[in-house]
């Protein structure tokens, strides 16, 4: 089911004022809108959509979700946000790249029924991503799904011709059509890792406050510096805390330190909440299903932060209060 829109929700994502909607509105420009039982129109994710175009101020991003610490978040952040983009609006691709499939399973698909993967886009010169693409749930949001046999690409790729590429060439003819691309990778770094970070051109580390190290975390952003140096190919960092429990002494001095070690590429944390736990039941992510809880606030702000446009985006990363909690 889709969200609906206020003509003040539609101007607050176009970035413009209500008035310059109910024009475009009036215009036609907003394409039909269905009516309710008393005759209003109800707004939806086209609505949304055009909205967002007609405001001009839309940006694209391609973002890999890495970490090699297994059971950070990653899945959970590419899963939140994909459905805090779509409700901006945005036509979402995720790509699933873990050979656990969790991503694929959290949006309904079993992946042991599924024809194509992306283990297929992967290792098949023929297959293309219109070949395995899948809709879902979440109006806006499309799916590139795994499977089991992604735990043996490295060794199927190992041979092939610019093995580091495959993504970004088979994916390059969308980029134009999703306003985000997000990867969810496995915990390692894997070619199929390196095949995400070089189809992207940002990156985002989920970490957990409670049993990380500053050096390992150092440690993985120096891969992406190599990736610089040796692939010509510059990723944007962000490191987003999650499942972080406030009440927690070692929790607040971590925060502290990853703000000393990476400054304005430090997110705003996402906390440890049980509603995380429950929305996958309902085979949606929390902020579909818990709309109001914490954690579907933070997604919520994260989402809108990452699709500003790049100016305002630095500005917003370097105030003072970006990382104060919410209420
Ligand atoms: N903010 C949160 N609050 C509470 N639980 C959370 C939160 N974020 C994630 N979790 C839970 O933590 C577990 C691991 O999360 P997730 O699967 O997203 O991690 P991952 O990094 O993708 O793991 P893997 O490396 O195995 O793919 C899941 O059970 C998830 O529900
Ligand atoms: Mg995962």
């Amino acid at each position: 089911m889709g969200k609906s829109y206020s003509l003040a929700d539609l101007a607050e994502l176009a970035g413009v004022a209500r008035e310059a909607v109910s024009a475009w509105d009036t215009e036609g420009r907003l394409g039909e809108a269905p009516r309710d039982e008393v005759g209003r129109r109800v707004y939806g994710f086209e609505q949304a959509e055009r909205a967002v175009a007609l405001g001009g101020r839309s940006v694209r991003r391609r973002i890999s979700v890495v970490n090699q610490k297994g059971g950070v978040g990653k899945t959970t952040s590419v899963f939140s946000l994909s459905a805090a983009f779509a409700e901006r609006g945005r036509r979402v691709l995720v790509v699933d790249l873990d050979a656990q499939a969790n991503l694929t399973s959290s949006f309904g698909y079993d992946p042991d029924t599924l024809d194509k993967t992306s283990e297929d886009l992967l290792t098949d010169e023929k297959v293309r991503p219109e070949d395995v693409i899948l809709e879902t749930a979440i109006e806006g949001v499309h799916l590139v799904p795994a499977d089991i046999r992604l735990c043996r690409v490295d060794v199927k790729i190992h041979e092939m011709f610019m093995r580091e590429l495959i993504l970004q060439n088979k994916l390059r003819h969308l980029f134009q059509h999703y306003h985000v691309i997000l990867f969810d990778c496995p915990p390692n770094l894997s070619k199929v890792t390196i095949n995400a970070l070089l189809a992207s051109d940002e990156v985002l580390v989920p970490v957990e406050t409670q049993s990380y190290s500053i050096k390992a975390l150092s440690d993985l952003t120096n891969t992406f510096s190599l990736i610089r140096q040796k692939m010509n190919h510059a990723l944007r960092v962000w490191i987003l805390p999650t499942k972080v429990d406030r009440t927690s002494a070692l929790a607040n001095e971590f925060l502290g330190a990853l703000e000393r070690a990476f400054g304005e590429r430090l997110l705003p944390s996402v906390s440890i909440d049980p509603e995380i736990v429950k929305a996958p039941m309902f085979y949606e992510p929390v902020t579909r299903a818990f709309p109001s809880s914490r954690a579907a606030r933070e997604y919520a702000r994260l989402a809108r932060f990452l699709l500003l446009p790049d100016a305002e985006r630095d500005q917003q990363a370097r105030s003072a209060d970006r990382l104060k909690p919410l209420d």
